[in-house]
């Protein structure tokens, strides 16, 4: 039997490994189904019975079936010019070929079309003459009088990352009235919310597409959810995605038996690189010793020389940390001398599920003596040690400004879209680790307690934290992921200054940048604040905002602190150069106190 056992599992860990780039390449696998296209209706030229003619799909077919999603207009199928100049037709969203989201409508040519003429007035410029020369065989001089051309407009299903409130999206072309103030002002989205879904959109250029999130026949927003409805190019890659799942259950099925049955991996049958890419799939798996995604102390103990100094990179309040490579993956080994309840190791369990770019992911723990937590290694050292080292290169503004924003978005993520949904309560310098492409991730969940959303108060005993980086409520008890971004504002001071944004005082504890905000020309007292290593090359107006954002994080009352949420939009405005900074915090991110303050 065990033979046969490991030539399967060999067989169908080959198959699925074959099959992965396959799947990675497709760019979008499920679709939404349903998306609204923005119809710009000339004033007294247009009717709903034309638009339903050149944009009939299987949700319209005829001017009601518009009518239904334009409530607020007119229920009346004439449109009367002054109503409204904007209609959202209802169309299907599929994933086409795999590659993106969008929908064939099939327009019958007449004489003297043009493709300019097709996007322009047919289509109201949700596609554009360029696009559609590349959709069709004919060349632009060469338009039959008649027959069909394709005309694909493009949609979107939202993206969970930005925010899962949106799940329906109109295909909206930019117009020369049109701004980011004036769109928000009309669908009264949150702007920098539209920049998410849209990054790098000008939205003044007057043309081009932009995704805005749209509200379905009852007048509601859709939360974000892909379904496998309303596919047909999409279908193959999800089919393929399915067929990949299931071998990879089955694999993981043999696999699993086969382990049961014997400890040592089938090494000596298989090239090493096989039996690397098993070893290393045994692990995702879980660990077949232990039944479970714990490490095998032996494992650990072997990796590191037996936890010598050697491999020791690192000390903590609390833990040591070791170097090691587990079946060729560089791997942060935390070693802690605390005894781990039940309750801890649950979390920990949970814990290995959070994943996310801009947080270190915890792979495995032991429980041996000592707590051991295996890390993803991180290769660039933390940010405390790129400020202050002076053997290592300064970190540049733009990735400062970079580094600020990854770990605002790492944060954001525990505050708001895990389950359940964590305080980190000991953000720092320290525990923000650079990777080798200089992008930042979140570390040290160690000290981080489950708590649920709202103020809670903390059980007595020794609380996570460090000086310098606690707001003043968290020594009364009072724990929220406000706490979070005051930490984090003092972090953005310090990447600014590169020095410790608190200093005590003797019995007084005084900032940095306390002052600064008080003098008559604060970018001025700033250019003295600014780390001496920038030279001159940075922007002080681009530093003047990531200081008033420090302070915004960091304001005694934790009502006006913004949510990390705001502050990634405000870090991604700063650093896409958004002009109107001021107006948009001031209006969406409760920063109104700080930026008033001058
Ligand atoms: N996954 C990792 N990859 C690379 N280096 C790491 C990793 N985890 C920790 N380190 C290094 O070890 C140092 C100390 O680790 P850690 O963050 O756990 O302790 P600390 O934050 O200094 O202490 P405390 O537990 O009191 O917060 C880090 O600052 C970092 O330089
Ligand atoms: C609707 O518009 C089309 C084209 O502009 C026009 O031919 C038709 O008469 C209009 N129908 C109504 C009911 O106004
Ligand atoms: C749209 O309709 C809703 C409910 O009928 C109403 O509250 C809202 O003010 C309307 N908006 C506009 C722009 O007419
Ligand atoms: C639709 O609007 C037209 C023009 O304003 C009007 O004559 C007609 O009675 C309206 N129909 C309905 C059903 O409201
Ligand atoms: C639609 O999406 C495709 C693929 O992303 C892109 O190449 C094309 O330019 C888009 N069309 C328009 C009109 O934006
Ligand atoms: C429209 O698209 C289909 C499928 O991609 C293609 O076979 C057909 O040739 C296209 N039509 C034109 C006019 O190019
Ligand atoms: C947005 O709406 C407000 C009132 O709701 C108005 O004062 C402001 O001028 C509008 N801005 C734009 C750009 O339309
Ligand atoms: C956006 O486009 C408008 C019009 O083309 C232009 O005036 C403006 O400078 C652009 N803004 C940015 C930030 O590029
Ligand atoms: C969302 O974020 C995850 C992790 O940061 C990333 O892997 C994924 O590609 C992102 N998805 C989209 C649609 O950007």
């Amino acid at each position: 039997m065990e033979p046969r056992f490991r030539l399967l599992s060999l067989f169908f860990l080959l198959v699925v490994v074959a099959f992965i780039p396959f799947n990675v390449e497709s760019k979008c696998r499920r679709s939404c189904g349903l998306a609204l296209a923005s119809y710009y209706v000339l004033p007294g030229t247009s009717n709903l019975t034309y638009i339903a003619t050149v944009l009939e799909s299987r949700f319209v077919k005829g001017p009601q079936d518009i009518a239904n999603y334009n409530k607020n207009g007119t229920t009346n199928t004439t449109i009367e010019s002054k109503d409204y100049t904007r209609v959202n037709v209802p169309f299907p969203c599929e994933c086409i070929n795999g590659d993106f989201l969008g929908y064939t409508f099939h327009y019958s040519l007449s004489s003297g079309n043009t493709y300019e003429s097709i996007a322009d007035r047919r289509f109201s410029n949700l596609v554009t003459a360029q696009w559609l020369t590349s959709l069709n065989s004919y060349s632009q001089y060469e338009i039959p009088d008649n027959g069909m051309v394709n005309v694909t407009v493009n949609c979107s299903c939202g993206d969970s990352n930005v925010s899962k409130d949106y799940g329906l999206f109109i295909t909206y072309p930019l117009r020369p009235e049109d701004s980011l103030e004036s769109i928000a002002n009309q669908t009264k989205i949150d702007p920098l919310l539209l920049l998410r879904y849209n990054p790098g959109v000008n939205f003044s250029h007057g043309s081009g597409l932009v995704y805005v999130p749209g509200k379905d026949v009852n007048g509601n927003y859709l939360p974000f959810q892909l379904s496998n409805r309303g596919l047909r190019g999409g279908a193959i890659a999800g089919i393929s995605a399915g067929v990949v799942a299931l071998l990879l259950l089955l694999a993981f099925c043999v696999y699993v038996r086969y382990c049961r049955r014997k400890k040592k991996l089938p090494i000596k049958h298989t090239s090493r690189k096989t039996a690397r890419v098993m070893e290393a799939y045994g692990n995702i798996l879980g660990d077949c010793v232990e039944k479970s995604a714990k490490f095998s102390y032996e494992a650990l103990a072997n990796a590191t020389d037996n936890f010598s100094l050697a491999n020791k990179i690192g000390q903590g309040g609390f833990a040591e940390i070791y170097y090691a490579e587990l079946n060729g993956e560089r791997v942060a080994i935390k070693k802690m001398d605390k005894t781990a309840s039940k309750e801890f190791l649950a979390e920990l369990k949970v814990l290995t599920r959070v994943h996310h770019l801009n947080l270190v992911q915890l792979i495995g723990y032991c429980v041996k003596g000592s707590l051991f937590l295996v890390y993803e290694y991180i290769d660039n050292g933390n940010l405390s040690q790129h400020l202050q080292d002076s053997d290592r290169k300064p970190l540049s503004w733009s990735t400062r400004i970079q580094i600020a924003l990854d770990s605002a978005r790492g944060l954001e993520y525990i505050h708001e879209h895990t389950t359940p949904l964590y305080i980190h309560r000991d953000i720092k310098s320290a525990n923000i680790l650079i990777d080798k492409f200089f992008h930042a991730k979140v570390a040290d969940f160690g000290l981080a307690k489950l708590i649920d959303v709202g103020i809670s108060s903390v059980p007595t005993g020794k609380m996570a934290g460090t000086f310098g980086y606690m707001p003043p409520e968290y020594t009364r008890g009072i724990v929220s992921p406000k706490v979070d971004v005051y930490a984090f504002g003092v972090v953005l001071y310090e990447l600014i200054s590169a020095k410790e944004a608190l200093i005590k005082d003797g019995d007084e504890i005084k900032g940095l940048f306390d002052e600064v905000f008080d003098q008559e020309d604060p970018k001025e007292g700033l250019k003295n604040l600014v780390d001496p290593r920038l030279g001159d090359n940075y922007s002080i107006d681009s530093v003047f905002k990531m200081a008033q954002l420090a302070k915004a994080c960091t304001q005694g009352d934790l009502q006006r602190r913004p949510k990390m949420r705001s502050v990634v939009l405000a870090l991604g405005a700063l650093s896409s150069n958004i002009e109107n900074w001021d107006l948009l915090l001031r209006k969406y991110c409760s920063f109104e106190s700080v930026l008033s303050a001058r």
